[in-house]
Parts: structure tokens; C-alpha cells; sequence
């Protein structure tokens, strides 16, 4: 006879539940995250794009915990290493920078590389309720993907428009010369 344990994934209902969860502590990650990036951007735009971010991912991780309601199920219980190492890559290379505007383009990188992760979790969940005839749970999960995407093209926008721009031409703005190779530690 098979014996199963707790964490064992057996079909695509518990498969889903995993996703789900994942997607959870990922976006109480990327709260705390954006919370401590919150008002160090040079760019004032960014500054309010990412304070809407947090806003808007607030509600994401309201909204899963709508969706375990519905399917009388707990969001906890999955730690969520993608992300995680996603924030601690994002926080190192935004503490390299020693560029303000060229920091305002690696947050806004970082930031994409997060999204993109929670946009593949949220496309894959809604294709799995779906198929279970969970319509009304693949709606929900559905305005978050859109909220995501939405999102996604904003910082794409203040990037190409600006911030990357702005960056390219700060070391000069700035006077920031290059360092020398006996500069460099
Ligand atoms: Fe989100």
C-alpha cells in the first residue's frame, strides 16, 4: 500500500493549492520588499509607481486569501525560495549602485524579475481552476495577472522613457568620473 505524506502533491487540485500558496508568501515577500525600497528612488515618477505597486500588491495577497475562503483551505504553509532569492539578487544589486538614477533602473529591473515570476505562477494557477471548473477562483486570480501585467508595461514605460535615459547620462550630470583600476577595491 502507498503511504502519503502532508506535503505530497497528488493530483492537479493539490498542485494548484501548492501554486497558490507559493504565490502567497511571495507577495508578503514583495510587501516587505517594496516597503523598505519605499521613497529611495531618485526619480519622483518611480517613487509613486512603487508606491502604488505596493498598494495594488497588498490587494494580490488579500485577494488569494479570498480564494483559500472559497476553497475553505489555509494560504500558509509554502515558503516561497523563488522569490526570496529573487529579493536577495534585487537587494544586491541595488546596493551596488552607487548611481542614483542607474539605482532607479536596477530597482526597476529588480522589480520586473519578481513580476514576471508571480505572472508565470498566476497564468499557470488560472489555467489549473479552469480545468477544475473553478471558474469563479480563475477570475479572481485573473484581475490580479492583469493588475501584474498592467504593472509590468508601467515600469517598461518610465524605464525607456526615462529612467534608463536619465541613467545612461548621470555620471556626467553627476560628475562622477569613472574610477581608475587603483580605485576599484
Ligand atoms: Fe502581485
Amino acid at each position: 500500500m502507498t503511504t502519503y505524506n502532508k506535503q505530497d502533491i497528488f493530483d492537479l487540485y493539490d498542485l494548484m493549492l501548492e501554486q497558490l500558496r507559493d504565490l502567497y508568501d511571495g507577495e508578503l515577500q514583495q510587501i516587505k520588499f517594496l516597503e523598505s525600497q519605499s521613497e529611495i528612488a531618485e526619480s519622483f515618477e518611480l517613487n509613486e509607481l512603487l508606491t502604488f505597486h505596493l498598494r495594488e500588491t497588498k490587494r494580490h495577497a488579500q485577494r488569494i486569501k479570498e480564494v483559500f475562503e472559497k476553497l475553505n483551505e489555509n494560504p500558509k504553509g509554502e515558503n516561497c525560495d523563488g522569490i526570496k532569492g529573487l529579493i536577495k539578487e534585487s537587494q544586491k544589486l541595488v546596493d551596488r549602485c552607487i548611481n542614483e538614477e542607474v539605482r532607479d533602473a536596477a530597482l526597476i529591473t529588480a522589480i520586473q524579475h519578481i513580476n514576471h515570476y508571480e505572472m508565470a505562477g498566476y497564468g499557470t494557477s488560472i489555467a489549473y481552476a479552469k480545468t477544475l471548473e473553478r471558474h469563479d477562483i480563475a477570475e479572481l486570480l485573473l484581475e490580479t495577472l492583469r493588475e501584474e501585467k498592467r504593472a509590468d508595461m508601467g515600469l517598461s514605460d518610465l524605464a525607456k522613457n526615462q529612467i534608463n535615459p536619465d541613467a545612461k547620462w548621470s555620471a556626467i550630470v553627476n560628475k562622477v568620473s569613472t574610477p581608475t583600476p587603483t580605485e576599484i577595491k
